[in-house]
């Protein structure tokens, strides 16, 4: 008999034969997924990553195939040589070759396999350490499998789209100087140079723009980042970029690249055609200001209305509107102490539908749920028929003319609910966008997870250039020191930097940010002021940026881009609901690899070369 492998090669794979293969001879290879006995014959079922194939391994047509048969066990690695028939009455709807079976002519096991820990299926209630742990088997589950060909369409698709317009793929270091700014960087030893390290790269960032003022003109890469950073469903330490850099564009042009990739992806991935909601091509656009006035955040889930309110004209306009806390804010704006273009406090409500009929005690919910977010509490009333409010600490003492103000600003109807946050701007906005989602879940107006067959871009532009920390004082970079300011903003860099808007940008898709970039500094003057506004000195600058400063001084075009995460549009796209769904090793929250180890301890020798010490 020819050998499996080296002579007999595998002819099909199982989950592809279809009623028009019967008759045919086929050699199929793969995974024994189970295994059933009916007296004369045994029904295997043979997995690839194709699917499922039943194989019978019948005691009539050849008792020693059917002795292999009886042997076999779930996940060993078995060659099979045999006839594609009809599996007649038989026949099996739910999956793509349930009409036909392979009669087993000759079987080789090709390898045995330990009994799994759990069962490689796609509805397994195994818990996701033991899966982690043993990721090589849930690897095989058909649905992570899915996951992984949609990764490898959308880096086929993505490829050919830059490719086809005109773009290089190159590539860029890995092992690089830390430089400050943006995410806290894995530094990695020198042995060659004790007490230097590198930095992994957090981004291409600097050298996709090194390659412009190289004269490139459009790069982009599929690049692995790396970023030690606190983790959550949509953060992994390292993960993939679709990086893009052009030059000699604006913003528009930006977006339109990105545009027509994202469509192109939607349509080759999922055979869904974009255009059927955004008709010219094209995502929304919404200023920074306005993500941040109507949802809290600048990444707002628009599958949903559920639009906040800013009260904090009204409740300066009406000096508190007979509600003390209120009053006291509207005290600070009067004498001063609050600015009201940068307003430190600040005033929101956001109405709850009647139709929603939240209990008291669902409600009483809410109020735990904000606290876990650091809020002192939340603040409500129940909109009465005749407007009054109900079921409030503000019932009492709210005057008229305000309560009609606020009813009317958020056009609050009987049996609406108002919910209250005031204080800390950060804290108002985060207590009330989180509030947002969590009450569309509960109300079904989203799924807890995936899209829902909804897709909602947007692209949230026009942000400040500077963000003021709270904990120093100073003003830092909202994204990092090379973003171009607004031309017409430039002037305010020396005494009002908190006003400077920038062209930086973010693309959202259901409340994920699936992108950023921004349109980059290449004037050195300008440079020089945005530093000056950091409170960095020359010397400082030169030293941290060197090589960047130098470089756009030697005929830097006009030049900006922007990066897609890979890994959380495939978990859109997949309706995941964590990256770890889409990575194929990813890490735990807490950054570790439970299959591998990593990270793991090394020997004090190891470190000795490496002259590091650990700190007990
Ligand atoms: P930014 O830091 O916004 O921009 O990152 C771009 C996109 O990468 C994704 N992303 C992540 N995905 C998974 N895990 C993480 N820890 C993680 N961090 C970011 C997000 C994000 O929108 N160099 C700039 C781009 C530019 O300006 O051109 C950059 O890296 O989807």
């Amino acid at each position: 008999m020819a050998r499996f492998i080296d002579e007999q090669k595998r002819t099909h794979r199982a989950g592809e034969l279809r009623e028009s293969d019967i008759g045919r001879e086929v050699v199929l290879f793969g995974w024994v997924h189970s295994s059933r006995d009916s007296g004369g014959a045994i029904f295997v079922d043979l997995r690839d990553r194709t699917g499922i194939a039943q194989v019978v391994f019948d005691r009539g047509a050849d008792a020693d195939v059917h002795k292999v048969g009886e042997q076999v066990r779930r996940e060993w690695v078995v060659a099979v040589r045999g006839t594609v028939r009809d599996r007649g009455a038989m026949r099996n709807p739910k999956i793509p070759t349930g009409a036909v079976e392979v009669l087993a002519r000759e079987v080789e096991v090709l390898n045995r396999a330990e009994t799994p820990p759990f069962e490689i299926e796609d509805e397994i209630d195994t818990n996701e350490e033991k899966r982690l742990e043993h990721r090589y088997l849930d690897l095989r589950r058909p649905r992570l499998q899915q996951v992984l060909i949609t990764r490898h369409r959308m880096n086929h698709a993505t490829r050919n789209y830059f490719h086809e317009r005109g773009f290089l793929e190159l590539e860029t270091p890995i092992l690089c100087k830390y430089t400050p700014g943006g995410a806290r960087n894995f530094l990695v030893p020198a042995r060659r140079e004790p007490g230097k390290f590198y930095a992994l790269a957090e981004s291409p960032q600097l050298f996709k723009q090194l390659f412009m003022i190289a004269g490139y003109d459009r790069y982009f890469q599929i690049v692995k980042c790396f970023r030690d950073e606190d983790l959550r469903l949509d953060r992994q330490p390292e993960f993939t970029q679709i990086d893009v850099e052009m030059s000699f564009v604006c913003q528009d042009d930006v977006f339109t690249e990105i545009e027509g990739l994202v469509f192109r992806l939607w349509n080759e991935v999922l055979g869904t055609d974009l255009r059927t909601l955004y008709p010219e091509g094209r995502f929304p656009r919404m200023r920074f200001d306005d993500a941040m006035r109507l949802y809290g955040n600048d990444k707002p889930d628009l599958r949903f209305a559920m639009q906040h309110t800013d009260l904090t004209e009204l409740v300066v306009a009406h000096s508190g509107g007979g509600i003390p806390p209120l009053a006291e804010i509207a005290a600070r704006f009067a004498d001063g102490s609050l600015r009201a273009d940068l307003p430190a406090e600040i005033v929101k409500v956001m109405v709850v539908p009647a139709s929603a009929s939240l209990s008291r005690t669902e409600t009483d919910k809410l109020e735990d749920f904000v606290k876990s977010m650091g809020a002192k509490g939340l603040a409500r009333a129940k909109v009465a028929d005749g407007g009054q409010w109900t079921q409030s600490p503000f019932a009492k003492t709210v005057t008229e003319a305000f309560r009609n103000a606020v009813n009317a600003a958020t056009g609050a109807a009987s049996g609406d609910l108002l919910l209250f946050q005031f204080g800390r701007t950060s804290v108002v906005h985060t207590v009330m966008a989180n509030l947002r989602l969590h009450l569309a879940k509960k109300l079904g107006l989203i799924p807890a997870s995936g899209h829902g067959g909804k897709w909602s871009f947007t692209w949230v532009v026009d942000p400040p250039l500077f963000e003021l920390d709270e904990e120093t004082g100073r003003w830092a970079p909202a994204h990092h020191a090379f973003t171009r300011p607004h031309d017409a903003h430039v002037a305010w860099l020396d005494g009002d930097p908190g006003k400077v808007l920038c062209h930086r940008y973010d693309l959202v898709l259901n409340g994920f940010e699936i992108g950023g970039g921004s349109i980059r500094l290449h004037d050195p003057d300008v440079q020089a002021k945005v530093f000056a506004a950091l409170g960095i000195s020359d010397d400082e600058a030169r030293e941290k940026f060197g090589f960047l400063l130098d470089a756009l001084r030697s005929g830097a075009p006009p030049h900006g881009g922007i990066a897609v995460g890979m890994d959380r549009l495939a978990m859109l796209l997949s309706g995941a609901e964590s990256l770890r769904d889409v990575i194929p090793f990813p890490k735990t929250q807490k950054g570790t690899d439970l299959m591998t180890g990593a990270p793991g301890l090394v020997t004090p020798e190891q470190l000795a070369e490496l002259k590091v010490a650990v700190l007990k």
